[in-house]
Order: C-alpha cells, then structure tokens, then sequence
C-alpha cells in the first residue's frame, strides 16, 4: 500500500520526501488505514481551514449576460473541462464566476494569486499544534476534496512552479499530487477549475505559457454594449438610467484613448464606482472625475482629455 502511494510520485519528489512522508504515512490517521499499528497513539488530523459550507453562494449574484458565455461555461463544467476567463479588470469575470457557482450549485474557492502564493499555499501544509501534527488543506485541495470551483484570479501573477500544480488537474487525469502527504487525491466530477486572465498586462516575461493555457477553454470578457452596460451601473450604481447612459458614454469616450497612452479603459467597476458616489448626492461631474480619472492615470495631460470629456457629455 505504501509502495503504491510513494510510487505513484516522480522519483526526484519521492526521493526529497521519502524521510518525512514515510514518518507521516507510518503515523496513524483517520483517513490514512495503511499507517502501522505501534504508532497508534499519534494522529494526524485533516483540517480544512474553513467549512467547505462556508463557500456556498445562497443568494443569486445578479449577472447580465453579455453574450453566451452562460451556456458556455455550463457546458464545460458538465464536460468536466477547465475554463480561462479572458479579459480586462473589472469587467465581469468575478461576478460571472459567482454567478455560475451559484447557478451550478456548487460552493465556490477564489484564490488571488501573487507572486509569492506558493504550492504549498495551494495545496495544503502540515502545522504543530501541541502535541498533534495537525494537516491543513489549501484552499485548492479542499475544492477538489469537495467538488468545488476552484478560481485562481489573475493566474499570471503566481509563480511559475505554483502554476505547474495544476497542470495534472487540467487534462485527462484530473488529480491533484499532495506530495507532501504522498498521496494523490481525485478530482470529483463537480470539481471545475476556472483561472482569470487580463491579457492587456502581459510582457514577455510574465505570460502564461502555452503549456499551460492549452489546458483550457477560454471564454473572452470585454466591457459590455452600451445598453448592457448602462443597465448594470443603474442596478449596480443605484441611479436612473439616464445618468447610467451618460457615465457609459464617456466611458466609452475615454476607452477610445487606449493607445494614445492610455493603458487601459476605465472599467465597469468604475463607472459603478462614479454612479454610486453620484447616488449618495455628489456632484455627476465630480464623481466622474474622482472615478473615472485619476485612479486611470497620472498623466497630466490625459487627465486632461478625461475631464473634457466628462463635461462634454455631462
Ligand atoms: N455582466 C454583468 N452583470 C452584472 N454586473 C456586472 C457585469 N459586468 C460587470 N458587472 C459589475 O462590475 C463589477 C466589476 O466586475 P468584476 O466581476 O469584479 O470584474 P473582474 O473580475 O473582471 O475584474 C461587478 O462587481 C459588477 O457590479
Ligand atoms: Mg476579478
């Protein structure tokens, strides 16, 4: 039983973990039966480190569609295929992605990555406790463990070996090596690992590799229409639509500065940002500048241009 587990690792992690798993695949645990008998008094104790329960979305995140991205996604979790959502900040990626766990009724894991978010931070580590060793699942682990979906917001941002962790999960044998338990846990049918992408930011030196991105489908997000979008800043912002169509338009106006150095346009989230002030008494023209210029950029002279606009249409 040992052998089968240890073997089922490659050799070098075998080799680098054979003291410390066989200590822990010997110790005694509730979920390990193969551990030996005169170690009985030691226990290893799995903690998840939040009740899978807590993941559950009860209520519905409001979600427009925009295209058929509903459908689509539905149907890569039935086919048991992971999911790269393309596309700008403050778009939409996260609140579809809610909504889809929601509607799936799955729990939901959103993990944001960053450059120091190591495997270990994914998949799990083992914590003295007193006198127990006490096993906590990352929060990758405890959504395969339970059927979960998984979202590695901004996946370009993790390290490259954090990034290579998921890779067996994401073809044919989707498992998931704990290596430093030596075991190797299968993913259930409702797991789903879903990684978010904002392609407008990449360099040479930090993008996803093609060994990586071919693992998945990718459904493309970008600013909604116009109509779509103007109706999500009144839901969302809590204004009428009139005011919602004109923070859309010069959103628009100011998306249109994209390679005129700016880098990127301002998002759905901002404009939401600017109706929400305005639904609290600002002035429209105020909030628009507070929240539709200057977090956009430093450029004094683009500034400048943003302003214009604002009370052009304003
Ligand atoms: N299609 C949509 N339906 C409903 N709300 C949306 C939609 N697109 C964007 N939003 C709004 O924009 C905000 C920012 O979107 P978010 O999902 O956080 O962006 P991203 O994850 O792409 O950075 C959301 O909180 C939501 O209020
Ligand atoms: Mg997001």
């Amino acid at each position: 039983m040992l052998g089968a587990r240890t073997s089922r690792l490659p050799s070098t992690a075998r080799a680098q973990h054979l003291w410390f798993e066989l200590y822990w695949l010997f110790a005694l645990s509730a979920d390990e039966p193969s551990a030996l008998p005169e170690k009985q008094n030691s226990k290893l104790i799995i903690m998840p480190e939040r009740a899978i329960e807590e993941y559950r979305i009860a209520d519905e995140p409001y979600y427009l569609p925009v295209d058929h991205e509903v459908d689509l996604f539905a149907a890569a979790h039935a086919a048991h295929l992971p999911v790269i959502l393309k596309g700008p900040t403050g778009c939409g990626k996260t609140r579809f992605v809610e909504h889809m766990a929601w509607r799936l009724e799955r729990p939901l894991i959103t993990v944001a990555c960053h450059e120091d978010l190591s495997a270990t931070d994914l998949v799990g580590r083992f914590l003295i406790e007193g006198e127990e060793t006490v096993w906590h699942d990352g929060p990758l682990t405890l959504a395969v463990r339970h059927g979960a979906i998984c979202y590695l917001d901004e996946i370009v941002e993790a390290r490259k070996d954090t990034v290579v962790i998921i890779h067996p999960l994401t073809d044919h044998r989707r498992r998931l090596p704990i290596e430093k338990r030596g075991t190797i846990l299968d993913a259930p049918a409702d797991f789903m690992l879903v990684v978010s992408y904002n392609p407008g930011y990449q360099s040479i030196l930090k993008d996803l590799k093609q060994s990586t991105r071919q693992r998945f489908v990718a459904i493309d997000f970008d600013y909604p229409p116009p109509d779509t979008e103007a109706v999500i800043v009144a839901r969302e912002g809590g204004i009428d639509e009139g005011t919602a169509r004109d923070l859309v338009l010069i959103g628009q106006k100011v998306r249109n500065l994209r390679g005129h150095g700016l880098e990127e346009g301002v998002s759905t989230r901002l404009l939401i940002y600017a109706a929400q002030l305005i639904a609290l008494g600002i002035p429209p023209t105020r909030a628009a500048e507070v929240a539709m210029c200057s977090p956009i950029t430093d450029d004094r002279d683009l500034q400048r241009s943003i302003r214009e606009i604002v009370t052009t249409v304003i």
